[in-house]
């Protein structure tokens, strides 16, 4: 499994990506209200910046990442005892059918198989289960630096139909920040971030 973010998992918790990772959990609260007897699974859950602020709320979080080196930042950060497990690997190694939860910050457009992994979310999920996306909207390339990443963010239209298509009702695809950086050099950009609800 390529570990794409080998080298960026050591400096992944600046203070941008703490603001960033904020900013997604207070949107995901304004619109969800959390159970305490919920598993909730992290796709893409990195060093654990999103998902261990949600932990406290619910019975379990999985944190699932491709990144050996995000998950490893992550394993430091715990001290034993809590209700976590963690995969490594893609969405597809998780099989167990008993997800109340699912949510995701800035992993989908990072993710070849999209159609698929939604297909899989909803045979993993509990009727009822929510799925909460945090993504950018469609951009140019200029947001990864035109490296090739497999998608330049997202036509939330065509994503929704995607969830619809799986089975789930999409409720919302508000936009829920809007994320400045350099888009070439010398010159900002602005990235609309968009927060797709939907349910199984
Ligand atoms: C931009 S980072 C976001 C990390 C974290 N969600 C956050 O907001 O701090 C994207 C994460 O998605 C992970 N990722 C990439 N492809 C993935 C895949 N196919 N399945 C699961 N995770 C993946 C990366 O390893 C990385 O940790």
């Amino acid at each position: 499994m390529t570990d794409n973010f080998a080298n960026r998992a050591a400096d992944w918790d600046q203070p941008s990506k703490i603001e960033m990772t904020g900013i997604f959990v207070e949107a995901m609260l304004e619109k969800i209200n959390l159970q305490q007897h919920w598993k909730a699974l992290e796709i893409g859950a990195g060093t654990g910046l999103v998902g261990l602020q949600i932990l406290p709320k619910v019975k379990t979080v999985v944190f699932e990442d491709t990144s050996e080196a995000m998950l490893s930042i992550l394993k430091q950060k715990l001290i034993g005892n809590e209700a976590v497990e963690i995969v490594h690997g893609e969405v597809f190694d998780y099989t167990k059918q008993d997800v109340d939860f699912v949510f995701s910050c800035m992993a989908f457009h990072h993710i070849e198989a999209i159609e698929n992994t939604i297909n899989h979310l909803y045979k993993i999920a509990n009727q009822g289960a929510i799925v909460v996306v945090g993504d950018i909207r469609t951009e140019d390339g200029s947001f990864h630096h035109f490296e090739p990443i497999p998608h330049k963010g997202f036509d939330t239209v065509e994503l929704s139909g995607m969830f619809e298509k799986a089975g789930f009702k999409v409720h919302s695809t508000d936009t829920y920040n809007t994320l400045k950086r350099e888009r070439t050099p010398g010159v900002m950009g602005e990235y609309e971030q968009f927060m797709l609800v939907a349910e199984k």
